[in-house]
């Protein structure tokens, strides 16, 4: 094995998350010194551990799992792509900061993302500028800002800066539809998470919008990229036999922009990576674990571990690919 094994999907929760002021805002009930709950008003949205926030838990972890390196995430429900915007930038840059502080007791092993006021593309840029000034090294979105997918006119310029900017972007499913059939057995998370990463990589897809952004782009998305790589044939059959309804404003068939991203190999099953790198490539899929997340991958990088590949494309799953998604931006 060559150069550090990479988990490029992990989050964290800022350990001093303050009180921001109004009572349906997002606060953390202290359980016990190793223990917390993300508050959403007096709902509970999820209990969490100290390897939220601990390094040293973290560190811990990734030792026992052989993990060199991961790439610290926000975790989507703070994003605050509610807020108004000047708000908005008050509370990212509040995470960001805090982010920093964990991932700065282990800065050559925790790699820092930082979230941006995405509902304000310009405010957007200016907080992943001055989180770049920061120390953080890449940035993680939301699929979608409400109604506005990734498509949106706003979201694609910040894309189109972070190209220029040379700086990876993260793109994590969030904010699913609630409804009552999807309320039981944690199918919002089940179902209409990896469809909504399907949805928004088809948006880029159909709109044309990949025609538009420089190849030089590096994006990254969650689970796999959610249902994509399974439904790209269905996609690609009716982007080829019916434009007439499907009306795609696009130069090519969406699968032909799967090796345009990358996706992480949180899937679970030997079977779903096949499908990963049949159809996004062996060079364009990456370790990700979601850790330290009740649905993620223990221990990290299990099913790449265990699949039948050869020990070259075993190495770019584990290793290659991170680095080449990270690398360090050019000034
Ligand atoms: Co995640």
């Amino acid at each position: 094995m060559v150069g550090p094994v990479i988990d490029v999907h992990t989050h964290v929760v800022p350990p001093g998350w303050p009180d921001l002021g109004s009572p349906e805002d997002l606060w953390l009930r202290r359980d016990s010194p190793a223990t917390a709950t993300v508050m959403q008003g007096d709902r509970e949205f999820r209990r969490i551990t100290d390897a939220c926030w601990n390094a040293d838990t973290r560190l811990a972890d990734m030792d026992a799992d052989g993990i060199d390196v991961q790439v610290v995430l926000p975790t989507p429900v703070f994003f605050g792509y509610d807020r108004e915007p000047a708000d908005a930038v008050r509370v990212a840059g509040i995470f960001n900061d805090l982010t920093l502080e964990v991932t700065a007791q282990a800065p050559d092993r925790l790699i820092p993302f930082c979230q941006v006021p995405l509902q304000d593309p310009d405010a957007a840029c200016r907080e992943l500028d001055r989180c770049l000034q920061a120390g953080h090294r890449g940035v993680e979105i939301g699929n979608h800002v409400r109604d506005r997918d990734l498509d949106d006119a706003g979201v694609l310029m910040f894309l189109q800066h972070c190209a220029a900017q040379d700086v990876p972007v993260f793109v994590h499913p969030w904010d699913m539809d609630r409804t009552a059939r999807t309320d039981p057995w944690m199918l919002e998370w089940l179902v209409s998470m990896p469809a909504e990463t399907q949805l928004s990589l088809l948006h880029l897809a159909l709109s044309g919008a990949f025609d538009r952004l420089p190849d030089s782009l590096r994006i990254g998305f969650a689970h796999g990229g959610g249902s994509f790589a399974y439904w790209a044939g269905r996609a690609d059959n009716a982007w080829h036999a019916r434009r007439d309804l499907v009306g795609a404003d696009s130069e090519n068939p969406p699968s032909h922009y799967a090796s345009r991203v990358y996706v992480d190999s949180v899937v679970f099953s030997g079977a779903s990576l096949d499908v990963l790198l049949d159809v996004h490539g062996p060079e364009r899929v990456v370790l990700g674990s979601d850790y330290p997340y009740p649905l993620g991958e223990r221990p990290a990088g299990a099913v790449i571990r265990g699949a039948h590949v050869s020990d070259d494309v075993r190495q770019r799953l584990l290793s290659t690919n991170a680095e080449h998604f990270l690398r360090p931006p050019v000034r």
